[in-house]
């Protein structure tokens, strides 16, 4: 078995596996419903979205791109700005387009972060927008784009809401959705959650509601409305991935209670826990960057904006299917890089319940390899 050091899936530790193993339950029975109310409190921290504020929270069954599209269906069915710097921001203007959105995107080359200025002049000169959509951490390429800059923006474009994919963020870095004046925030669980993939979690605030409820024609099974009002009344609108639901309300309270943290966290809990979280992901993401430098190696996106949870670093002369082949030989899972980026990039996924010391195991096995 290699350990999976790739940017998601990542590892499962045992303890959530053997919540995946419960005994089924109906989806709707008390403890359904139980199981439900668990989360709520602990997503609200991984949004940071204040519990007494506006904004909802909500899992689906579903991956993360179906949340994409949930997010487009209740924004409307006018013009959506997409700003696009990699894969999956990519799919998310490909989506709006296969809606039928007239979808404007901003593109830049994968590493890069969209100017906030070019952003500012495509709003003003073509605008108004339904929605703007933006990538946190762009997993094909390592690169994070700012949530607190767009979201400041975006208040004096009120039309405009303001929707963001979390996948390889939420769980590894603060979102402050209430902060960040955001609208929408999707994600996955397999990224810095560390859980299996299936099941996503979204954030709503009062605005895009407001919005949703107005779109006529959103569907069923991603209708956004029918996924949030199903949450907040603790019914799923079908039978949703019951063993998935335990997992997911099983971690949810560890992260709360201080799982998988250095013993230099000290005990901790709630708010301060979600942080020593992100601060050890902030640390394993200065550790890969230094590890690359040693090697004469460098990130692919601007040190000012690395992902916290994945590094894509440039390969130069390194052969990265040697490097790849090499650490799995030694029981680590790396990515090569994504599309185009074969062979020129490798990634790392320092992400979820990894620890400091397991990251060093594989920095190890990588010098290895490359002596
Ligand atoms: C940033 C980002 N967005 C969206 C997705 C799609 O997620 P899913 O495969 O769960 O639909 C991924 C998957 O890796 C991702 O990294």
């Amino acid at each position: 078995m290699v350990q999976l050091w790739i940017p998601g899936p990542t590892e499962v530790r045992p303890e959530i596996l053997a919540a995946c193993a419960l005994p089924m339950i109906g989806h709707r029975s008390a403890t359904m419903t139980e199981t439900i109310e668990r989360m709520d409190p602990h997503l609200h921290l991984a949004f940071g979205a204040d519990q007494s504020g506006d904004a909802s929270v909500a899992v689906h069954s579903a991956s993360a791109t179906a949340m994409m599209e949930a997010a487009l269906i209740g924004a409307g069915r006018g013009k959506v700005l997409c700003l696009v710097n990699g894969a999956f921001s990519k799919r998310w203007y490909n989506i709006a387009l296969q809606l039928g959105r007239d979808a404007r995107a901003i593109e830049v080359p994968m590493g890069e972060v969209v100017d906030l200025g070019e952003v500012r002049r495509v709003l003003d000169a073509e605008g108004p927008f339904d929605a703007l959509t933006v990538v946190s951490s762009e997993t094909s390429t390592g690169t994070a784009t700012p949530l607190a800059p767009l979201g400041e923006l975006l208040t004096h474009y009120p039309d405009t809401l303001f929707m963001a994919d979390l996948v390889s963020w939420i769980a590894g870095a603060p979102v402050d959705f209430d902060a960040n004046h955001m609208d929408f925030g999707l994600a996955g669980v397999q990224k810095a959650f560390a859980l299996p993939p299936g099941v996503a979690v979204v954030c709503a605030s009062a605005a895009f509601m407001e919005r949703a409820r107005a779109q006529t024609e959103r569907g069923f099974y991603l209708d956004p409305v029918r996924i949030i009002d199903g949450h907040l009344a603790r019914k799923t609108p079908a039978t949703p991935a019951i063993s998935l639901y335990f997992a997911l309300a099983q971690q949810l309270e560890d992260i709360s209670a201080g799982v998988a943290l250095p013993e230099s966290a000290g005990a901790c809990s709630g708010a301060a826990a979600w942080q020593a979280r992100f601060d050890k992901h902030s640390r394993m993401q200065a550790r890969t960057v230094e590890w690359a430098a040693g090697h004469g190696l460098s990130l692919l996106p601007a040190p000012e904006h690395a992902s916290p949870t994945v590094s894509c670093i440039r390969a130069g002369d390194l052969d990265v299917g040697a490097l790849v082949g090499g650490l799995a030989e030694r029981g680590y899972a790396i990515s090569n890089g994504y599309g185009d980026l074969k062979g020129k990039t490798f990634r790392i996924g320092h992400m979820g319940d990894h620890s400091e010391d397991g990251l060093e195991a594989v920095l190890t096995a990588a010098d290895d390899v490359l002596s």
